[in-house]
């Protein structure tokens, strides 16, 4: 049997270019190769670590799980399927976590930097941070062992979650034998920081994203509200230090994306180079997102396609879940 390739996406907000080309995209790609068995989930009680609203967790998960269809997942070639699906997951997650360090936990840098940030700020240093949040990665390690993944595609920060799912991995089979199979990230270096409006790395907590779904006209309009400087339209301009640029290469054609540097080096207006941009997103765009929008309106279509995928996951999750029961004393 082919590797398995897993990976997941907490529904926290509205699927933005970043999470599109640095992570749907790779784990997409990866799933072109037949021989490899493919687990691609919505990861909804990560988001509720974050989401304490019913309705916005609900609308959350559906479009993450739409966005992955629309953009391509074939859940006959995967199994495709909702976290909280899988109860299997739960039941590890504690196992794990009574083989975690504290101290690794305390290291993880979601939880640490909301510390840190609580103590320069003079709050107490646990202010704000649900137990869910620290121990996040446990969960994570929970997800990718069950089905015994072997890669695992992820954006830059989320290294480290994997890295601590390897090292619980690594201590179990230590203690128990081999059980779990040890899995390694992957990352595309090249479009491991995909830029916001400002300039910083995309990201809901910048509020400085681009929604992949948006329609035409907010499309175009946050387009033009990219940062740029005060260059005249004749000045040559550097392409690679460009957000424009940074992201037409994403939609564009190896042609479109030559000759478009070469207007960068000739010198581009920065009106023209966001119209350019505007032009090839849309068209990318256009037709998943009118299969986006049909399933958004069909919810009971998706929760269809979804718990099939679960029947399928649990196929794999409950023998598993048993072997290590056994293997803890557990279970006879
Ligand atoms: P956000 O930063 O908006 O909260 P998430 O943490 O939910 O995004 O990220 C979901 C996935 O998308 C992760 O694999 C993450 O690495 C990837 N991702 C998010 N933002 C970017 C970005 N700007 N560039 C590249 N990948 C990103
Ligand atoms: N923590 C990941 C994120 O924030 C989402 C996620 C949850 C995940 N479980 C996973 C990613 C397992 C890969 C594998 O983006």
């Amino acid at each position: 049997m082919g590797k398995t390739v897993l990976t997941g996406i907490k529904p926290t907000g509205q699927i933005h270019l970043g999470n599109y080309i640095g992570a749907i995209k790779p784990a997409l790609r990866l799933a072109e190769n037949e021989s490899y068995q493919k687990a691609y989930f919505v990861a909804d009680y990560h988001g509720l670590t974050k989401i304490h609203d019913q309705n916005q967790l609900k609308e959350l998960s559906y479009g993450v799980a739409a966005a992955w269809l629309a953009l391509g997942l074939d859940p006959d070639r995967a199994i495709f399927y909702r976290q909280s699906d899988i109860p299997e997951i739960f039941e590890l997650s504690w196992i794990l976590s009574c083989f975690a360090p504290k101290g690794l936990m305390n290291r993880a840098h979601a939880y640490k930097s909301l510390a840190e940030g609580n103590q320069r700020s003079g709050k107490d240093v646990d202010a704000g941070i649900n137990m869910g949040l620290f121990t996040y990665p446990i969960l994570m390690a929970a997800d990718i062992l069950l089905f015994q993944s072997e890669l695992v595609p992820v954006g830059k920060d989320q290294i480290q979650h994997v890295e601590i799912a390897r090292d619980l991995a690594e201590s179990f089979n230590k203690q128990y034998g081999k059980i779990f199979t040890i899995p390694e990230y992957i990352i595309q270096e090249e479009t491991s920081v995909i830029p916001g409006l400002d300039g910083r790395k995309m990201s809901k907590s910048y509020n400085n994203t681009i929604p992949l779904f948006e329609e035409p006209k907010k499309l175009q309009k946050l387009i033009n509200k990219i940062k740029t400087d005060s260059m005249p339209a004749e000045e040559p301009k550097d392409p690679d230090s460009s957000v424009i640029f940074a992201l037409y290469k994403e939609f564009a054609t190896i042609e479109q994306t030559v000759e478009m540097r070469r207007r960068f080096e000739q010198g581009i207006g920065w009106g023209e180079a966001k119209k350019e941009l505007f032009g090839v997103m849309n068209s990318f765009i256009a037709e998943p997102r009118l299969k986006y929008d049909e399933l958004i309106a069909n919810p009971r279509k998706l929760d269809a396609i979804l718990y099939d995928g679960a029947k399928k996951a649990r196929k794999k999750t409950i023998p598993f879940l048993k072997e290590i029961k056994e293997k803890i004393g557990i279970y006879q």
